[in-house]
């Protein structure tokens, strides 16, 4: 479906379920040519429960088609979060040499009649040898369990770990803030190999980690990176994503202080400073050499009631990351992924340069579509402040206000008075992050889709993911800048 005045709010560049809800990306696999998102899902309703496998297929990370459910809940086992990789060797032996299996792990969330008692969670396996479409459960499940029975041991992510030749499942227990890692030569098999836990943000729910080697920019070093969501906790309040880069050995991974290797780290980075970025995770065997992320655009403080219907959340836009050695630390960098770049860049491009002097202007009706990917560079000359006002009303009395303030060097993101809001006390009014640019000019890439922004700032070294919920007629864009003069270069393609 296509946004329109009777489901304004319905991105159009970004996945979502025709009808009901959505949370975590799972099984997140490239196959065949084929993305593959499979996701949290409840199939018989539009809030939270059923958990069950949604699936959505796309060639480009755009457009995106949906598939039948590919695993569904039962009053014994709903289908929590998890990971999906290609056995190509058959190692599990759920498929053939000829025909080597997908292999799904998942989290059981037991019910009634259950494998475990209900409430426990454990680590369970599926496979598919038709590509994805079918699934069939493991008869061995659950293959892994804690002892005593755990209740919130979840979100199993798997990598190959190549110098020992073997897989590696990153699992949390979120109530104990521990990421525990397992590792495997069958996918079926798992042993325990250490924990991570003690450092970063504490102050909620750990859950669904992700352990990635990346190579460092411009060089041939190679680091270790644990993503990790927390809620609540997050930076911008509620649910966030955290990060830390590291060795990992085979056995153990440690997070590190670039700065100070030998100092044991004790703060995270955080991959988002915007309330709706959570539970990413990487693309299995995704193509281009760099990490391919996708991110559910919610946050749990509020997401329950977001006021779209039929269909509630959204993914954020596939990212592609790199790693890069900051000043003080390595840091990553995001980007839109190559794939859905190369459709979002497509269009035809409009431009507009000028100079605003303690004022607002409108940019007019070319830059009015409700779907846009905006670049926006910023040069503020005598200004305190400048940025651009979004999804306005023809007064330019409301909007989504997006700002850089030059003193404190804080890029910021504000949503209070940019339609709906009053669904959720925990809707947070603005987001922000602090960091100046090298030669004076603020570089935002701005992607807009109907009821979400994601501002990509100075080539992705910070990100600030939030939905909002404009009023349809409103689409009024305009630049300002406050108590001085600010030179404005923007250029929209409409999508
Ligand atoms: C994260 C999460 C996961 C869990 C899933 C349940 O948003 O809470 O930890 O597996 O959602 O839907």
């Amino acid at each position: 479906p296509r946004p329109s005045a009777s489901d304004p709010w319905r991105p159009a560049v970004h996945l979502t379920a025709e009808k009901n809800w959505l949370n975590d990306p799972n099984g997140l696999v490239y196959h065949d040519g084929t993305y593959h998102a499979f996701y949290q899902y409840n199939p018989r309703g539009n809030s939270w429960g059923n958990m069950s496998w949604g699936h959505s297929t796309s060639k480009d990370l755009v457009h995106w088609e949906q598939q039948p459910v590919a695993m569904e809940a039962s009053v014994d086992e709903e289908i929590f979060s998890g990971c999906i990789v290609v056995d190509t060797n058959n190692a599990s032996g759920l498929g053939s040499a000829q025909n080597p299996p997908l292999v799904a792990l998942y989290t059981s969330a037991y019910g009634k009649n259950g494998a475990l008692p209900q409430g426990a969670q454990a680590q369970s396996a599926a496979y598919s040898t038709d590509g994805g479409t079918t699934w069939q459960k493991h008869r061995g499940n659950p293959v892994l369990n804690l002892e005593p029975t755990n209740n919130n041991f979840r979100d199993p992510k798997v990598t190959w770990y190549e110098p020992g030749r073997y897989w590696v499942m990153t699992t949390v227990v979120a109530d104990a803030q521990v990421v525990k890692l397992f590792k495997s030569t069958d996918l079926l098999h798992w042993d325990f190999l250490s924990d991570f836990s003690g450092v970063g943000a504490q102050g909620g729910l750990w859950e669904v980690p992700e352990l990635l080697q990346m190579s460092v920019e411009g060089s041939t070093a190679r680091k270790w990176v644990m993503l990790l969501s927390i809620n609540p906790g997050g930076i911008a309040g509620g649910s966030g994503m955290q990060y830390f880069v590291g060795e990992f050995d085979g056995t153990r991974f440690m997070a590190e202080d670039a700065a100070a290797p030998d100092a044991p780290l004790q703060e995270s980075q955080w991959l988002d400073y915007g309330a709706d970025y959570y539970a990413a995770n990487s693309v299995s065997g995704a193509p281009g050499g760099k990490p391919v992320l996708l991110g559910w655009m919610g946050n749990w403080d509020y997401a329950q009631h977001v006021p779209t219907t039929p269909w509630r959340g959204a993914m954020a836009i596939p990212r592609e990351l790199t790693l890069v050695r900051g000043e003080e630390r390595f840091e990553l960098r995001s980007g839109i992924a190559a794939a859905a770049r190369e459709v979002l860049e497509r269009g035809e491009e409009t431009s507009k340069d000028l100079t605003v002097s303690s004022g607002s202007e409108d940019l007019g009706t070319d830059f009015a579509a409700r779907t846009q990917l905006i670049d926006l560079e910023l040069d503020l000359g005598t200004a305190r402040e400048a940025g651009i006002l979004l999804r306005h009303s023809p007064d330019a009395q409301d909007g989504l206000r997006i700002s850089y303030e030059k003193d404190s060097g804080t890029l910021k993101v504000d949503r209070s008075n940019a339609g709906t809001s009053n669904f959720s006390e925990k809707f947070s009014p603005y987001h922000q992050v602090t960091g100046r640019p090298a030669d004076g000019k603020v570089r935002l890439r701005i992607l807009l889709d109907t009821s979400s922004v994601e501002v990509f700032a100075q080539d992705g070294q910070a990100v600030v993911t939030d939905t909002f919920f404009p009023d349809w007629d409103h689409v009024g864009a305009s630049v300002f800048s406050m108590e001085g003069e600010t030179a404005f270069a923007v250029r929209s393609r409409a999508l």
